[in-house]
């Protein structure tokens, strides 16, 4: 069996609390969740974005306590989110690699069930911060993302959320290709990405009615929380079988409903959660287990394969 953790939107920061959000309380959620983590010795843990709530000062303290962690044992798998390009423009160059997540925030790997070589999963991650205004460093950057912001407008006119991003071609076409090469590989795919394409069940009801309204297949374009070019991912994860999860954050309610036997799971936000909230995950050849703790729900994914 292959088990690991998960967590999402820690967004530390030394802050009194607002809307909702317990900035200062998260070092102690952190640290109960990486001890946890450690002690089952899970063989790496899914950080899924936003880490910190920006400002160089909060982002320097996160890393240090991404530091400590690591030392207890702790091995992460970050996926970048918006708030973790809150610091100024001369250091948004190695956001990526102060995450350890490759040179531009995509990366993949795989992992081997160490009980049954035939249980092989792909992860992939994308940085949906890529395109963006904030994660831009260069005023020639800034313009590229206003302009692809621009057009890229709802059906209902809308312009899409300033604090999400968008994929580019090259690196859609690099999802096409690893998803190609893990089919060709006999193995399985979970897609990992800050920011949720597709949910429809629990508190998120009243959300998923809104977005038949509007006809998107992607609901969470027109609230504020998905890629600005969302649509095209989920076109590509249809055209491979070998997909059988994506996994976000962002939302901090959290969200999960399946589409076209993916399951879509967007982890509760760590800074909103109470108690806390992370997971352990549990991947079978026929099933996806999320084990949750703190206010995360559990769930269970049996696919078809
Ligand atoms: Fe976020």
């Amino acid at each position: 069996m292959i088990r690991f953790g998960a967590i999402a939107d820690v967004q530390y920061a030394d802050r009194d609390d607002a809307i909702g959000r317990s900035y200062r309380a998260s070092i102690g959620k952190f640290l109960e969740a990486a001890g946890a983590f450690a002690a089952e010795k899970v063989p790496f843990v899914l950080q899924l974005g936003d880490a910190t709530d920006g400002g160089l000062k909060n982002y320097l303290a996160v890393q240090e306590l991404l530091d400590v962690s690591e030392k207890a044992g702790v091995v992460w798998r970050h996926t970048l989110g918006n708030h973790d390009w809150g610091v100024p423009d001369e250091r948004k160059k190695s956001v990526p690699a102060d995450f350890n997540a490759g040179d531009d925030g995509y990366y993949d790997f795989t992992v081997v069930d160490p009980d049954d070589a035939a249980n092989r999963w792909r992860f992939v991650v994308l940085n949906g911060n890529e395109i963006s205004e904030y994660a831009a460093s260069t005023d020639a950057e800034r313009a590229e993302a206003k302009r692809l912001r621009e057009a890229s407008r709802l059906p209902n006119g809308d312009l899409p959320a300033s604090w999400n991003g968008a994929v580019s071609d090259a690196r859609l076409r690099w999802l096409d290709e690893r998803l190609a090469e893990a089919e060709k590989n006999g193995e399985k795919a979970i897609v990992c990405s800050h920011f949720p394409l597709y949910a429809q069940s629990g508190s998120l009801d009243k959300r998923g009615a809104a977005a038949k309204l509007l006809n998107l297949d992607i609901y969470f374009t027109s609230l504020g929380v998905s890629t600005w070019n969302g649509p095209a991912i989920l076109e590509i994860l249809d055209r491979h079988s070998c997909v059988k999860a994506f996994f976000a954050g962002h939302l901090h309610e959290g969200g999960y409903g399946v589409r076209k036997n993916v399951a879509h799971v967007t982890f509760r936000g760590v800074v909103e959660a109470k108690p806390n909230a992370f997971a352990f995950v549990e991947l079978r050849s026929d099933r996806i287990i999320v084990d949750g703790r703190g206010d995360q729900p559990s769930y269970e994914h049996r696919f078809d394969v």
